[in-house]
């Protein structure tokens, strides 16, 4: 407990071992305050709406933006009249296709450089002018205001038709963005070796983001600097586009996000809305606030593509994978956005078999760019091979998890050299998850009750690894100790509401032997914070959390430094124990921290820390297999997820508040992709999206989501990955869930359900068409 008389932050504890100056820290044994259930440091700022995000701020003399946006899926803008929009009362500055900032390039394409305003539209919501007036209305106003020549032109919102004959080019080279492949062994010889074959196709629809926060910022310019306050993953990814747009050095733009309210992937770069914001805040001399309305985002901040995938897969009787292959046509929609990146991975690495083939088809649709959403890719690639090994199980008469257990590789098969995993506990994630699920006794009761009445029950299961994770370098933390026990924490990345500040002040809390509130955190802010990746790729807690050890650690060899000088010892047989200092061949000879003379003249001791290598010849991945009761009503086709069961190998559980969040939240978003999400392209007659708002764009609600959520975290402790042994949790949370609440429709009705999202008229179709049971 703190002690307020001696020095008001300080806990009592056993305190990680201090190694010396230039060592790396051993993994933590014990720990005192990580893997503790701890509440966020901000969450009374979150939820008493004390926190200011960046569509909170308010400049003084600020203006508001607005953009007009393309109505058309494919059309060139002939000619853009803005004299009726500079005559609505308010409007200061007004951008289009016809004024030089037109030529901007936002971004560099390989079919062309992406410009601000580009006469040629190729989805329904590019940018084609903007607006600044002192009133959000009167902006508007002037957007309605601009008169706009289109030429319409014949479209493709439809990624299987983008390369049928008579399709619409939406480039000049066409519409194939990128075909690629993979290959090891010989899939034409595992076929033959296997007893069965099985070969099916499968469709995950296109969601979107939809974070509740909607994308933008506000934009101001003091002389030559210009400041940022933007809704983003990364302020140093945002800095760096934004210079180079503007071409301006990086020190004259400041990115700030201390808050931010959800990106999933989509906030990992700027947008053409910032740099607009930016431009029009220049030209007003004026503060310029863009943030975009809903419909807004549907349409132009990017999506989870859609996929369509077939996969066949031998296995023999015993259960031993003999081939794999894998296809997938898939599209990052108008502009190259990797629309069927590593939809294969699961393919390729997830299970031991010596014969894969894989090839993606990527092409260019008339629809906005898709974006990394969470797990890029992997969520649809379970989709397809999760319910794959489903049925292979069936074929064999194999328990699903069972055969699972049988082709669980240690080291990964897909990567140059084979490395082998840090860690893996897949294996444990299946057994362990399986037993405290009920998994055998769940497949039974459901059986027995599906003999009769109309409400099915259902059990099913999958499995899943992340690509990424596991961080990386660089990273860089300071962390300054005050006198008083009290420590501030600097550090560029975003928290992206997963709880990373609250992480970080853990560690630090865990180091320096005080409490985690005594740790204010300094984040986001490329003015005033050190550089940082974007957090995403579940890449942030162990990209970061290792940094900010070591410049904890450096703050207490600072102080062991200063207390072998004071008691003239040598600094090796100091032990810090927060408090105080003490010679562990001579517990008598000791000193308080606060009575260092050091410590005093300096006003604080500041430790940097820096992110390591990760191992050489290893992969650190994150693993997840993920457990489903459900209930279909055979007469309504209604489904009811009962409970879901998560079981994570992801290293380290660095706080079980947080990390239990995180696969929550992991599994209702899962749970949206399999049963509710899906953006409605109008793809035959006029290629608009026609569901973008939050009334017909279904995101699971509270009634969808089963109250009976497990997350099981699977230990032990990576202690290779990294000195905190986390491996990264966001994105492995979400991808088998799609697939294992597939396979639990499957159990409880014999209908597999292919193609996303599995809704009541769909599951009623279905159970409708196949012939009645007697
Ligand atoms: Mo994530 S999709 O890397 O934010």
């Amino acid at each position: 407990m703190a002690d307020e008389t001696k020095g008001i932050y300080y806990v009592e504890g056993t305190l990680p071992e201090t190694p010396l100056p230039g060592k790396e820290p051993p993994p933590w044994k014990a720990t005192s305050v990580v893997g503790k259930p701890l509440p966020r440091v901000d969450a009374y700022e979150r939820v008493s709406g004390a926190a200011v995000y960046p569509s909170d701020v308010r400049l003084p003399n600020m203006l508001h933006g607005a953009i007009l946006r393309c109505p058309h899926p494919h059309a060139r803008v002939r000619r853009v009249d803005t004299s009726a929009a500079l005559k609505v009362p308010g409007v200061r500055v007004v951008v289009s296709g016809a004024t030089p900032e037109a030529d901007l390039v936002f971004k560099k394409d390989p079919v062309g450089d992406i410009r601000l305003f580009d006469s040629m539209c190729r989805y329904e919501g590019d940018a084609v002018a903007a607006v600044a007036a002192e009133t959000p209305y009167q902006a508007w106003d002037a957007v309605n205001a601009i008169r706009v020549d289109y030429e319409v032109l014949p479209f493709v919102a439809d990624e299987r038709r983008a390369l049928q004959p008579g399709a619409a080019p939406v480039h000049p080279k066409g519409n194939l963005s990128k075909k690629d492949g993979y290959e090891r062994g010989d899939v034409a010889r595992g076929f033959a070796a296997a007893d069965v074959v099985l070969e099916a196709t499968y469709r995950t629809e296109c969601e979107l983001h939809t974070p509740l926060e909607p994308h933008g910022c506000v934009a101001s310019w003091d002389g030559g600097s210009l400041t940022l306050w933007e809704s983003s993953q990364g302020v140093y990814a945002v800095q760096s586009r934004v210079a180079e747009v503007l071409k301006l050095p990086l020190a004259r733009v400041r990115v700030i996000g201390h808050y931010m309210g959800g990106g999933f992937g989509s906030k990992l770069e700027p947008g053409k809305y910032t740099i607009i914001a930016a431009v029009m805040a220049k030209l007003s001399g004026r503060p310029v606030r863009l943030f975009l309305t809903r419909e807004e985002t549907y349409l132009s901040v990017g999506n989870r593509p859609p996929t369509n995938m077939t996969v066949k897969a031998g296995v023999t009787r015993d259960g031993t994978l003999t081939a794999l292959e894998f296809t997938v046509l898939g599209t990052g929609g108008a502009y190259t956005a990797g629309g069927t990146s590593l939809v294969d991975w699961l393919a390729r690495d997830l299970y031991t078999c010596p014969n894969v083939r894989t090839s993606g088809t990527d092409v260019f649709i008339n629809a906005g760019p898709a974006r990394a959403f969470r797990a890029p890719g992997h969520p649809q690639g379970a989709w397809a091979l999760e319910q794959m090994m489903d049925a292979l199980a069936e074929a064999i008469g194999m328990d699903p998890v069972q055969l699972r257990l049988r082709n669980i590789p240690s080291f990964s098969q897909a990567r140059e050299g084979n490395p082998e995993y840090t860690s893996t506990a897949f294996r444990e994630c299946l057994e362990q998850g399986a037993t405290a699920f009920g998994w055998e006794q769940a497949r039974r009761d459901a059986r027995a009750q599906n003999m009769q009445g109309h409400l099915r029950r259902g059990v099913g299961v999958a499995g899943g690894l992340w690509f990424a994770g596991g961080g990386r370098p660089p990273a860089t933390v300071i962390v300054k100790l005050f006198p008083d026990g009290s420590a501030n924490l600097n550090m560029g990345a975003s928290d992206l509401g997963t709880g990373t500040k609250t992480v970080m002040a853990m560690v630090v809390a865990e180091e320096l032997g005080i409490t985690p509130e005594a740790v204010q955190v300094e984040n986001a802010d490329t003015g005033t914070t050190q550089y940082a990746y974007p957090s995403g790729g579940s890449k942030t807690v162990p990209t970061e959390a290792p940094a900010t050890r070591n410049a904890a650690v450096q703050v207490k060899q600072k102080l062991l430094a200063m207390a072998a000088e004071a008691l003239n010892v040598d600094l090796a047989e100091l032990d810090y124990r927060g408090r105080e200092i003490v010679s562990r061949r001579d517990p008598a000879t000791r000193i308080a921290v606060q009575e260092l003379d050091a410590l005093k003249r300096q006003g604080g001791v500041v430790g940097i820390g820096y992110r390591g290598p990760n191992p050489k010849n290893k992969t650190v991945n994150p693993f997840a297999a993920h457990f489903c009761e459900v209930e279909v009503n055979t007469r309504t086709g209604e489904l009811k997820i009962l409970r879901f069961l998560a079981a994570q190998d992801s290293g380290r559980v660095m706080n079980r508040l947080t990390y239990d969040s995180q696969v929550i939240g992991g599994i209702a978003m899962g749970i949206g992709l399999a049963t509710t999400e899906m953006r409605v392209l109008d793809a035959g007659q006029t290629g608009k999206m026609v569901n973008r708002n939050w009334h017909d764009y279904k995101l699971p609600t509270a009634l969808d989501v089963p109250a009976e959520l497990t997350c099981l975290p699977i230990e032990p402790v990576d202690t290779e990955a990294n000195n905190t042994g986390a491996k990264g949790l966001g994105e492995p949370a979400t991808i088998p869930t799609a697939a294992a609440v597939a396979n639990a429709v499957y159990h409880a009705t014999g209908l597999r359900i292919t193609d996303t999202p599995i809704h009541p008229l769909q599951l009623a179709q279905r159970l409708a068409d196949r012939p009645k049971e007697g």
